[in-house]
This record gives structure tokens, sequence and C-alpha cells, in this order.
């Protein structure tokens, strides 16, 4: 019997630190992990991280640095939309190099690249 305050106790901690853990977890999801989230089963199916990183160049460019080219570029979604589907080279030689992208269209669809690209502007 005397154990049972303790349990309440115990409970009362297990209880409240559960839900200050799943609150923090909330709060760090953020705007770039949920827009990842919906786009991911499609940069896995691709492969695109076999060659990409968001934040560092790897064979390919960083999509980070690609956003930021294309900020202010209003035909930014065409012209990625078009490298990624039929492949790219030469236009990010000054960091990787003469690596280049194979198309991706047998991998993914019109709309999954348009996604993708869609995700990739928005970082
Ligand atoms: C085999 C490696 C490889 C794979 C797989 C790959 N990429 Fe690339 N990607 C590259 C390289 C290398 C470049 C730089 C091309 C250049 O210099 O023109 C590039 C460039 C890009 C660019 C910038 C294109 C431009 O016009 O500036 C985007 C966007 C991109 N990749 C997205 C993707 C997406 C989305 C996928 C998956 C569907 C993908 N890549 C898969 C290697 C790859």
């Amino acid at each position: 019997m005397h154990f049972l305050p303790l349990m309440v106790l115990l409970l009362v901690v297990i209880t409240t630190g559960c839900s200050r853990e799943a609150g923090d977890t909330l709060t760090t999801i953020n705007a770039e992990d949920r827009a990842l989230g919906k786009v991911k089963s499609i940069i896995i199916r691709g492969g695109c991280f076999g060659c990409h990183d968001i934040n560092e160049h790897r064979f390919g460019p960083s999509w980070i640095e690609v956003s930021a080219r294309y900020k202010n570029d209003p035909e930014a979604t065409q012209k990625l939309i078009e490298s990624v589907t039929h492949g790219s080279g030469g236009k990010w030689s000054a960091v990787v190099g003469s690596n280049v992208m194979a198309p991706n269209s047998a991998k993914v669809n019109d709309t999954e690249i348009a996604a993708v690209v869609e995700y990739i502007l928005s970082l």
C-alpha cells in the first residue's frame, strides 16, 4: 500500500515527461521538414540523394544553392523541371566540375518532378 503514492508520483513524472517530449518534437518539425515529408518518397524513388544533399554539394549542387540561384528567375520552375526530366550538364561546373545529371524521367513522372522542383525552390 505504501508504494501507491510513489507509483502515482512516478506516473505523473512519466506522463508529464512524455507530453513535454511530444511537444518538443512537434515544435522542432519546421516548415522545411514538413515540406520534405510530402516529397520524400519521390526523392527516394528518384535516387536524388545519391548525388544531392539539401545543404552541401556532393556529386551535384546542394538544393539550397539551386534555390538561391533561381530565386528571382520567373522561369525557374520550367528550367528546373526541364533539367531534372532530361538531365543537365555544365550549369554547375563551378561547383561540381564536369559532373552531369542523367535524365530522371524513367524513375519519376512529370507530376512528381514538378513537386520536387517546387520543394527545392521553397528552400
Ligand atoms: C547521378 C547523380 C544525380 C542524380 C541521381 C540526380 N542529380 Fe540532380 N544534379 C546532378 C548534377 C551533377 C547536377 C549539376 C548539373 C549541371 O552542372 O548542369 C545536378 C543538378 C540538379 C538541379 C539543378 C539544375 C539546373 O538547371 O540548374 C536540380 C534542380 C536537380 N539536380 C534535382 C535533382 C532531382 C530532383 C533528382 C532526383 C529526381 C536529381 N537531381 C538526381 C546530379 C544528380
